[in-house]
């Protein structure tokens, strides 16, 4: 049997269920390039320091490259005594390098080692995902370009509002994937500190440089703290927030979508694939994507409680709880790199029915701007809007459209009324008139199109 790395002080012959309950390769084997990267830093640090001999540091290097091919060719082999990728690393190490390996743990704790590969991979797949959200961001930029001219009713309470333009609304997204493309970058800047070095939760005893440890690590500073390095978890938390904060921004999104694509409305279609049939409906085609996307939601969400929960009432220090971090956040950073694609992929595919929405367009949409016409007569909006609600009923008692009401049947409410208000009030008008910054006029959606493409273009660049 396999000894344990822990097994001066305790006998190591763990029962079978501790060991198969304890052990995190399952999660942890996916930083298996990180942990390698961590082990080769922190040995080129042990030789500056004299613990490797040139000889040793050589044969240490080899036999790093060598699991590293091993993993790379999917040929690494698992015994049930690994605790850890960290262990298995480790005592891979030893059988390849002999005694070199065996002080390849000097002055490092998996304490500090796992809060470094875990940064580590999170930033490898940060990266993925800012990619995805660039491309989705692209994506909404190019649809909205196509529906500048796109009319449909704006709704709040699921109740016709105002008329707004297609283009306005996908933007409303954009904006939102656009902000947690700077949560994500502010977060990585946080958290761009490296904790190796720090040891179990005091320091390394060796005086290792741990300036040169980050810098070979590519972090832009080693942390200042070894106990708070070593021993928390908001790196993991806020991670999780900037990732649900998205989730229920999607999720918010395909549910509208989703009604959008009810044959009532019928603003919307999706491809083929990105739908699915039912196994006794013949007749259906369900957007499946909007709802898997909304209900995925529930999981990133629970996933940020989830770290919190697990890390109050903890002390400041390591705590083998925290082994309970990794599975988690890794798992909703991997599922939110797919939702984001998928969305992507199912907006880039879908089609939108513009006709159906202009045909969806209530008169009753154009109720403020009545009131407005009256305001720029010189009626106080407040009986403005007293008046325009008294003509919106009697239109609805006439069973006809409000702008079909006659010029009489308006002055019955009010003489402020004269013939010009049947050409002043229109939907071309109605969005013509919100040209302030952020208003849905053509104009200013074209202008905020132009915004859009720029803050786009900056991120590109960083
Ligand atoms: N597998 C552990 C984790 O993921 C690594 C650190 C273990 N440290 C310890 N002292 N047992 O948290």
């Amino acid at each position: 049997m396999q000894k344990k790395v822990w097994s001066g002080r305790v006998s190591g012959s763990v029962s079978q269920l501790m060991e198969e309950y304890s052990r995190s390769t399952e999660t942890d084997h996916l930083m298996w390039r990180e942990d390698i990267a961590v082990n080769r830093a922190w040995a080129a640090e042990l030789a500056h320091i004299g613990i490797f001999t040139p000889d040793e540091i050589t044969r240490i290097t080899e036999a790093l490259a060598t699991i590293e091919q091993e993993f790379s060719n999917d040929q690494f082999t698992f015994l049930p005594s690994d605790e850890d990728i960290h262990v298995a690393i480790e005592r891979r190490l030893t059988e390849l390098a002999g005694e070199a390996g065996a002080r390849i743990h000097t002055g490092r704790s998996r304490n500090d080692q796992v809060a470094t590969d875990a940064r580590l991979w999170i930033r490898r797949m940060a990266g993925d995902w800012r990619e995805a959200l660039l491309a989705l961001q692209a994506t909404l930029l190019a649809r909205a370009e196509e529906h500048v001219d796109t009319v449909l009713p704006g709704y709040t309470h699921w109740q016709q509002a105002q008329p707004i333009l297609l283009a306005h609304y996908l933007l409303a997204i954009f904006w939102g994937v656009d902000r947690t493309v700077q949560r994500l970058d502010e977060y990585l800047a946080r958290f761009d500190e490296c904790p190796l070095g720090c040891g179990a939760l005091a320091g390394s005893a060796f005086p290792v440089d741990r300036e040169r440890l980050a810098q070979e690590l590519g972090f832009a500073r080693p942390s200042p703290n070894s106990i708070d390095a070593t021993g928390d978890r908001e790196v993991f938390a806020e991670l999780l927030f900037v990732i649900s904060t998205l989730a229920t921004l999607l999720s918010r999104v395909c549910g509208e979508l989703q009604i959008w694509n009810a044959h009532e409305f019928g603003f919307i279609e999706f491809a083929d694939a990105h739908a699915t049939g039912s196994s006794m409906m013949p007749q259906k085609k369900n957007p499946d994507a909007m709802e898997l996307i909304r209900g995925k939601a529930a999981a990133a969400i629970a996933a940020g409680a989830q770290l919190q929960v697990l890390s109050k009432g903890l002390p400041l220090t390591y705590n083998r709880d925290l082994q309970e971090d990794k599975p988690v956040t890794f798992r909703m950073l991997q599922e939110i790199i797919l939702t984001t694609r998928l969305f992507d992929e199912a907006l880039a595919g879908a089609v939108f029915y513009s006709e159906r929405m202009a045909a969806a367009l209530d008169d009753n949409l154009l109720a403020t701007d009545l009131a407005d016409y009256l305001v720029e007569k010189g009626v106080p909006f407040r009986q403005a809007h007293e008046i325009v609600g008294q003509a919106v009923r009697r239109a609805l008692e006439k069973k006809c459209a409000l702008m079909q009401l006659s010029l009489q049947d308006l002055r019955a409410f009010s003489d402020v009324f004269e013939q010009d208000v049947f050409e002043k009030v229109t939907f071309a008008n109605s969005l013509a008139r919100r040209s302030s910054t952020g208003g849905t006029a053509p104009g200013a959606v074209r202008r905020q199109l132009a915004a859009a493409k720029e803050s786009l273009g900056e991120y590109g660049d960083r």
